[in-house]
């Protein structure tokens, strides 16, 4: 609000306020009178009594209604004395001041309604107060101020809303801003809540200190095709998404479509039944690993930019991989380096290397334990990999000499589905999925992994940590009940904001174009989803 005076100084109607209160020389009644209060031409004085007086003098310019009930004050409520200059409103009840309470009240200049259990004021309770010097508003239950509400009082010179039980969260941030750019003098008041500001004056608030701003993930588009493993990758600082599709028996890459506004995912490899296709940019060009349960799998590379074919560099594993179930890879000590987890009776998971035109065996990990997922992390600062299976504990292993050794294993979990980490302030934290019991929150502690939190889940396939928007989330993939978006706290600890209804979830992937943020569900059953992630400011 630009142009309030600055003039200070002591309101010049407390003395006028004492007489009036104090009774002496008022008293005389004149027809037209109401009962109840004592009049002359210029000034009433109620005492007592429900609802406004009706029938004051026409010419009054001071009001004052002491230990009134009074249910609402709206439009038109003081019709019929336009010329007030003075209204005071004290030690009564006035649940709530409605919209243009006080309209056709040019000639106010103090309006003082204190004391009076006022609960709540509309948006637009103080338009029309053109000439408005004095607001006070002190003493009632006030816990909020809508936004907006001292707009227009272009003349005001002294407000007063101590004593008011102030809620100091977003809806009031726009308090704090008015206040830090008006000049008049305030006596704001203290919050009474949240905990963490209470007793504050709201004066010694900034709008820095309110954190108004939430996310929301928004259902998007849906794309007509089931999925499994959706993979994000970014290729010169492009970001992409591969996505398998095993009932349509292809690799896809997500593209975002710039003339309709949406993203559409055209094949990029035909195959049998990909369980995975591994995205990963290897010197300036893109390499996609197809895991297939069938049909064999196979490593590919896009012939040039974005768009161009992809072309077959190489049978992956021989007959080494019968039933793969999920990839991963990573750089270690300057080679890249392929892990295939293979959940068949007898299949081995194996860790390739890169040889510059296809990956080569490196090393069998165990054999015979269905593994269904692996995870490259770094313990300690050195690499370290956890391999899961449906009938073991999940072993870790760490790196040495070229090759991972088996270190220790994640105790009292016997049934895990996957495991995913995330680094938070140094540590390192991982997600563990099962498929029947809980979901779970792991950290390391320098040679184990220690549980810190237990998340409810019934049939669940992905516990996933991840980054949409700049912002962290661990995102819980459910098959019988809706799936749910935990925040990350500061702590690591997760705490549940939102619940998303994708079908059968089994990855969960950040996608950006520009600066929009998207987050993409595959879905084992049904249509594979995109979100869209929204930034609300709540003190808007
Ligand atoms: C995949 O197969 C379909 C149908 O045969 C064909 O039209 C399409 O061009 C193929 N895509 C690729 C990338 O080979």
């Amino acid at each position: 609000m630009g142009g309030v005076r600055g003039r200070r100084g002591p309101p010049p109607l407390v003395l006028a306020l004492l007489v009036l209160l104090g009774g002496g020389p008022i008293g005389q009644t004149h027809c037209g009178c109401p009962g109840g209060c004592d009049c002359d031409p210029e000034s009433a004085l109620c005492r007592g009594g429900a609802g406004l007086p009706r029938g004051l003098p026409p010419r009054l310019a001071t009001l004052s209604l002491v230990r009134r009930h009074i249910e609402v004050l709206g439009e038109g409520s003081f019709r019929d004395t336009p010329a007030l200059q003075l209204l005071l409103i004290t030690a009564g009840h006035l649940g709530t001041i409605g919209d243009g309470a006080f309209s056709g009240l040019v000639l106010l200049e103090y309006l003082f309604i204190e004391d009076n259990d006022v609960g709540s004021i509309a948006p637009t309770a103080l338009r029309g107060l053109r000439g408005l010097l004095y607001l006070s508003l002190a003493n009632n239950r006030l816990e909020t101020l809508p936004k907006g509400l001292f707009q227009g009082l272009e003349t005001l010179t002294q407000l007063d809303l101590r004593g008011n039980p102030f809620q100091c969260n977003c809806r009031l941030r726009w308090v704090v801003s008015w206040l830090g750019s008006v000049t008049i003098p305030t006596e704001p008041g203290r919050c009474h809540g949240p905990p963490q500001h209470q007793g504050t004056p709201l004066e010694q608030l900034q709008p820095r200190d309110f954190q108004c701003l939430s996310s929301e993930l928004r259902p998007f588009q849906s794309l007509p095709f089931s999925s499994l493993a959706a993979e994000p990758f970014a290729m010169g600082g492009h970001p992409g998404l591969a996505l398998a599709q095993p009932f349509n028996g292809a690799c896809a890459l997500l593209e975002w479509d710039q003339l309709a506004g949406r993203f559409r995912a055209p094949t990029i490899i035909n195959g049998t039944a990909p369980v995975a296709c591994h995205p990963l940019p290897l010197g300036g060009s893109l390499v996609l690993v197809m895991a297939q349960l069938s049909g064999g799998s196979s490593v590919w590379r896009r012939s040039g930019g974005p768009g161009s074919r992809f072309v077959r560099l190489q049978a992956l594993g021989g007959g080494r991989l019968r039933r793969p179930h999920a990839v991963a890879s990573a750089r270690l000590g300057g080679h890249w380096y392929l892990g295939v987890a293979d959940s068949s009776k007898g299949g081995t998971s194996t860790l390739f290397r890169w040889g510059g035109r296809g990956f080569y065996p490196h090393q069998a990990l165990r054999p015979w334990h269905r593994d269904t997922h692996l995870e490259f992390l770094e313990l300690g600062g050195s690499p370290a990999l956890v391999l899961c299976s449906g009938t073991r504990r999940p072993l870790v292993y760490r790196w040495s000499g070229g090759a991972f050794a088996p270190h220790t294993d994640i105790p009292h979990v016997p049934d895990v589905y996957a495991a995913k980490h995330f680094r938070l302030r140094g540590h390192v934290f991982l997600c563990l999925t099962r498929f029947l019991g809980d979901a779970k929150v792991m950290r390391w502690e320098g040679s184990m992994f220690r549980e810190v939190q237990q998340v409810p889940a019934r049939g669940s396939m992905v516990f996933q940590p991840l980054a949409v928007g700049g912002q962290r989330y661990v995102l819980l993939g459910n098959d019988y009940a809706p799936s749910r978006v935990y925040r990350l706290g500061p702590g690591g600890h997760l705490e549940p904001i939102q619940e998303l209804l994708a079908p059968s979830p089994r990855s969960f992937a950040p996608i950006s174009v520009g600066h929009r943020h998207f987050l993409v569900v595959s879905s084992f059953k049904g249509a594979t989803q995109i979100y869209r992630h929204v930034t609300i400011d709540l003190g808007a």
